[in-house]
């Protein structure tokens, strides 16, 4: 890293002990930590993910970083003070809830910052630096790295609240790409460590969305793919805080489909299959999936199903397999 980063480097080690400081034991940081024990966090929790609360003011931040020696203007690059419509220097994540964003190795290089009230947008993320870039980076990456390696298997959520739930909950292989859209260079990152992905997105419109973007992804740099579900608009977090965390890995995680059964699942959706030319169209495509796996009893089974489904000879599908197959080689 350049001088420049080095320096970022170390005044976040500082702000990210302040923070976290401020929300555990100020007067200033209560509202922040009361926040959080109402959405079940414990301090434990809160001390592993040294979560923290930026004060309702906007210079205690400032002031804090210049006792050290830090340039505002630097620190304005670095993104946790910003410059206002009328050219003043402020605190970026006033009286918001800080999330640390680690690398790999564990050193904090940004922030999410949460409000804890309505105000918007809900999360104010630090912005890219040479440090920084989201979609280089897993969130949690660096305390799952070990239990991703045992298990054999990561969890994939969206957000920071889902893998901070989740970790409490027992599930520490669990990371996030921090919205909804997975990179090539973070599927690459997994892969280097796990072949077997659980995507446990939200389950609203875009997360579903997402999990087929994401499982295709996956799919493609060669992880064995699930597809976790839930009702309808819940995410994980909220699903663990309603039915606990036996139940999401009972019913959730160790149930998720495979990637074969929600793309089905998933492609289904977009035909009315009562109709003679949604029905064609559908298992059209689900041909085209079904050729694409490897294994060729991933294959047979699959073809059966569809067979089986829209009343077609396990022959004539095989048929239009062979024939994709041969065209792509
Ligand atoms: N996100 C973001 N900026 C936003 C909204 C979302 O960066 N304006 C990212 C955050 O990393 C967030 C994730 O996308 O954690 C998922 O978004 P969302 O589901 O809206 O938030 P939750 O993680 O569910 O947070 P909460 O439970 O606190 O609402
Ligand atoms: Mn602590
Ligand atoms: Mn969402
Ligand atoms: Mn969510
Ligand atoms: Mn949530």
């Amino acid at each position: 890293p350049s001088k420049e980063s080095q320096d970022v480097l170390q005044a976040f080690e500082w702000l990210t002990k302040l923070y976290h400081h401020l929300l555990r034991h100020s007067k200033d940081g209560k509202e922040g930590y009361h926040y959080l024990k109402e959405r079940g966090f414990s301090d434990e929790t809160i001390d592993t993910f040294q979560l923290g609360f930026s004060p309702k003011s906007k210079t205690f931040i400032m002031q804090f970083l210049e006792k050290k020696g830090f340039h505002p203007q630097s620190m304005v690059k670095a993104g946790v003070l910003t410059t206002t419509s009328d050219n003043e220097v402020v605190d970026r994540f006033q009286g918001r809830i800080i999330y640390p964003i680690k690398n790999h190795l564990g050193k904090p290089i940004a922030y999410g910052g949460r409000t804890i009230s309505d105000q918007s947008p809900k999360y104010l993320n630090s912005p890219e630096t040479e440090l920084f870039q989201k979609g280089r980076l897993l969130y949690n990456f660096d305390l799952a790295r070990s239990h991703i390696r045992k298990e054999g298997k990561v969890v994939l959520f969206e957000g920071y609240m889902d893998v901070i739930s989740a970790y409490q909950a027992g599930i520490k292989n669990s990371v996030a790409t921090l919205g909804t859209s997975i990179t090539e260079t973070q599927a690459k990152l997994l892969r280097r460590y796990v072949e077997s992905v659980v995507i446990c997105y939200d389950s609203d419109q875009a997360g579903i969305l997402a999990s087929y973007k994401a499982a295709k992804l996956l799919r493609k740099t060669g992880c064995n793919v699930s597809v976790a579900k839930m009702e309808d608009g819940m995410d994980p977090d909220d699903y663990i805080k309603k039915y606990g965390p036996e139940k999401f890995t009972k019913d959730v995680i160790a149930v998720s489909d495979t990637y074969m059964a929600f793309i089905m699942r998933y492609l289904k959706k977009d035909y009315n299959l009562n109709l003679e030319g949604d029905r064609i169209q559908y298992v059209e495509n689900v041909l085209d999936e079904i050729a694409l796996l490897d294994r060729p009893v991933e294959r047979e089974h699959f073809l059966k199903e569809l067979a089986n489904e829209f009343e077609l000879s396990v022959q004539t599908l095989s048929q239009e397999i062979r024939s994709r197959r041969a065209m792509t080689g």
